[in-house]
């Protein structure tokens, strides 16, 4: 009887621990078919060191499938609240397509011409001539120390999105 009542208890714990481990493995894998792969989370967000950018010559990255257009101003050009402001340098950050058809505008003399149907934005990404209905978009980005990270909803960021929002 008590060697029954032990094979019982033998073929229950088994049978327990191999559920529970069963069930771990199962959420394990869940977990990993589930999590963004490596690559789409590096997709999301793109870093840019502003150190090395040269004033005048616009940076052009690539975020989500997208130009994204970084300008260090000159001391001549405009000051706008659309600015980004870092150590007494100013920047525009900007998404390279016309806002207009989407046409990626070429950065000469000082402005981003459109060669689709001839739309100009100034050293601010504000549309001076033709069809462009708007400024250049603002991406979503964070400023940390030297390098703003594309993809981020930072301070800086909603700071001038509210400045746009209210221009419209
Ligand atoms: S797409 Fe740029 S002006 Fe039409």
């Amino acid at each position: 009887m008590s060697n029954e009542k032990n094979r019982r208890d033998f073929l229950g714990y088994t049978f327990a621990a191999t559920a529970v481990v069963g069930g771990v493995v199962s959420l394990f894998g869940m977990k990993r078919a589930w999590d963004p792969l490596p690559s789409v989370l590096a997709g999301g967000f793109t870093s840019v060191d502003l150190k090395p950018l040269k004033a005048g010559q616009p940076k052009t990255v690539k975020w989500r499938g997208k130009p994204v257009f970084i300008l260090k101003k000159t001391a001549q050009m405009e000051q706008s609240p659309r600015d980004l402001v870092v150590n007494n340098e100013r920047f525009i950050i900007a998404i390279g397509l016309c806002t207009h058809l989407g046409c990626i505008p070429a950065w000469k003399k000082n402005v981003w011409k459109c060669a689709c149907h001839g739309g100009e934005f100034n050293s601010s990404g504000k549309q001076t001539f033709g069809p462009p209905p708007r400024p250049l978009d603002l991406p979503t980005f964070s400023l940390k120390n030297n390098t703003i990270v594309l993809g981020e909803s930072g301070e800086e960021y909603q700071k001038i999105a509210t400045y746009l929002v209210s221009q419209v």
